[in-house]
């Protein structure tokens, strides 16, 4: 009698309690980064968002689907044709069927249950994919925030909820198993802007719905609560479209924290808000991917937002802005989404688009974001190690004036004794030098070079070359921070007005390839190094090794750090198994060599160990990381 209640309670106690939450330092042998869907290169189409805003409609998308056809945009990588807001009527009650709104798509009214299948077919039919947008909450964006949105949804509060809160299941099978769309957007307005006495709560056009984000507050902001919203539409995907590529682009601005769990649920990760085509906007998005290389990988891209080039600063009577645009979303491996109404399309515009020696540098299938070799608000010098060995160079004049760069050897991480051939990616001439270039760039101007030469490892790759292959799979990070270095623009939306804008986006501190966290130079007792991993201790890097038989770093703690502040052991580990571990290391001590075999091994491991009184977390640096043949 005893024995049985003791079981009975001991039944009770293990079916509520919540297993330990397992050590994020634990190396687990696995990539954790998300792989599902199909994005093992950044996507490429266009988008209707930044042509037509919300007055979108059947005509509009198939010319533009046409002109990628035409103008061979689409056989260079441009295939996704995807239907931003103002697609939708209704949600059907009571079954909650979502209603397209057929005087915008003809094609669509095939009955009481309208559906996108026809449109879907015929870009299907004409080799290219369909892309469809939605949002997290119970209300787009466009419903929250713009006042003169053309094509609403209609009907009563619940028929005006179009949106994938409550109706994940249903609408994820509606656009991918019937209508046979391969991507979704999903935008996050819904789950921001519907708080209880919001002025369109309070008149009664929305039901509340308590925000889970707030763009001006990590703090504020739930995010554990915005991430299992992402995911279960992550598992819906998984469960509709399994059976053929999709690709899940979100869209939550770099808010939610989003910047550390993005990378493991989505094919894509919006670092910011919206790109307007004005220059000093651009500038703000570019730097929120900026200092993010390493969180970006096949299957998980930084998306900075879809191109302006054709519109505002980047149009026809600015084509060297237009180009600097184009060109340095290709090196940060963003998602190239056109934004242009394609119908207006001139050949000066189409020879950016259409620059295929550009394209190949962000379609290069080892996936390596640019990494910053030189930064100042001036000028940015970023350098992209492709999968041949030779790298994709930008050098990036964010200034009105004219600015003199010069380009080093040791940025490309070459030799200096011998020459680097440099092959001008919007010329198309070639030109060689040793040790160092001096360049002169015109205002706003972007050089892109593709760049061979003697590597500086010969027979390996350092590990900061290797970015889209390396994933920070515990930063370290405990409060996450707004990256003071980002840009503020003047928004064209309000002016002046107001206190101005502030950096909102977390993940200052994260992992960064070759500089210590917070943009510091890696200098560890005194000795500098120009190549590594930085990162805050208490951390694991995941590695996927392609085929090298060993890895060795100089690890310790950054000059950047603090004074007695406890120490840190290095470890590597093989496919789970412990391989070497340095000696606990100090703030001030030199940097340690450590080292291991890993022939064989499929994910290496790098784990970062605070002792348990190190306070406050130290920047810990791999430096000189590499993999050797
Ligand atoms: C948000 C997104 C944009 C666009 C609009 C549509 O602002 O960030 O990219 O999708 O919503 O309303």
């Amino acid at each position: 009698m005893r024995r049985a209640y003791w079981t009975m309670i001991g039944a009770a106690l293990a079916a509520f309690s919540v297993p330990a939450a397992a050590d994020p330092l634990t190396p687990t042998g696995r990539w954790s980064a998300n792989t599902d869907g199909f994005a093992p290169v950044p996507p490429m189409g266009w988008n209707s968002w930044n042509a037509f805003n919300s007055d979108v409609d059947e005509e509009k998308v198939l010319a533009s689907a046409q002109a990628l056809i035409d103008t061979r945009l689409a056989a260079l990588g441009y295939r996704y044709v995807n239907i931003d807001d103002g697609w939708w009527l209704k949600r059907r009650q009571p079954d909650g069927r979502m209603l397209i709104r057929t005087s915008h798509f003809p094609s669509a009214a095939t009955g009481a249950d309208t559906s996108f299948r026809p449109l879907t077919d015929r870009l299907h039919a004409m080799g290219l994919k369909a892309g469809l947008y939605s949002d997290i909450g119970r209300n787009s964006c466009g419903q929250i925030y713009t006042p003169d949105f053309k094509n609403q949804p209609e009907g009563s509060v619940a028929e005006r909820e179009v949106g994938l809160y409550g109706h994940v299941d249903q609408d994820i099978a509606l656009y991918f198993k019937d209508w046979n769309f391969d991507y979704l957007k999903v935008d996050g307005c819904g789950a921001r802007g519907l708080p209880a006495d919001a002025a369109r709560v309070k008149s009664g056009l929305y039901r509340a719905l308590t925000p889970l984000v707030d763009m001006q507050s990590l703090g504020g902001s739930d995010v554990a609560g915005i991430r299992t919203l992402y995911e279960e539409v992550h598992v819906a995907l998984h469960k509709y479209a399994a059976d053929r590529p999709y690709v899940y682009s979100l869209c939550l601005w770099g808010a939610g924290d989003v910047r550390a769990w993005g990378k493991d649920v989505g094919n894509s990760s919006r670092t910011s808000d919206d790109i307007q085509p004005v220059w000093g906007r651009m500038l703000t998005n570019l730097d929120t991917v900026t200092h993010r290389a390493l969180y970006a990988h096949p299957g998980s891209w930084n998306d900075p937002d879809m191109l302006f080039v054709g519109t505002g600063d980047f149009d026809e009577a600015h084509l060297t802005e237009a180009r600097s645009h184009f060109a340095i979303w290709a090196m940060v491996n963003s998602p190239l989404i056109i934004g242009y109404d394609l119908r207006k399309l001139t050949p000066a515009l189409l020879a950016i688009f259409g620059n295929a020696d550009i394209v190949a540098l962000n379609q290069d299938p080892a996936g390596n974001q640019a990494v910053l070799a030189y930064d100042s608000e001036e000028v940015q010098i970023f350098v992209k190690t492709l999968a041949d060995g030779s790298k994709g160079v930008a050098i990036l004049n964010r200034t009105a004036l004219p600015a003199k760069a010069v380009l080093t050897a040791d940025h490309l991480k070459m030799l200096a004794t011998a020459d680097v051939a440099l092959r001008d990616l919007w010329s198309k001439t070639s030109q060689t030098f040793r040790g160092e270039l001096a360049v002169t760039l015109a205002p706003h101007e972007t050089l892109v070079f593709r760049a061979t030469g003697s590597r500086r490892l010969a027979n390996a790759r350092y590990l900061s070359e290797l970015t889209g292959s390396v994933n920070p799979a515990a930063d370290g990070v405990v409060v996450p921070e707004a990256d003071p270095t980002i840009y503020r623009s003047i928004t064209p939306w309000t002016k002046t007005r107001g206190p101005g804008d502030h950096p909102q986006y977390g993940g200052w501190g994260g992992a960064e390839a070759d500089r210590a966290p917070y943009g510091k130079v890696m200098r560890m007792a005194g000795k500098t190094f120009d190549t590594g991993i930085g990162v805050l201790a208490n951390s694991r890097l995941e590695v996927r090794n392609a085929g090298y038989a060993r890895f060795a770093a100089t690890v310790g703690i950054n000059d950047s750090g603090q004074p007695r502040s406890g120490t840190t052991v290095f470890e590597i580990w093989g496919d789970a198994r412990l391989l070497a571990t340095s000696r606990a290391v100090a703030f001030g001590e030199p940097a340690v060599l450590i080292e291991a075999k890993v022939t064989g091994v499929k994910i290496i491991e790098l784990v970062a160990r605070a002792s348990a009184t190190a306070r406050p977390v130290q920047p810990a640096i791999w430096a000189d990381a590499a993999l050797y043949r």
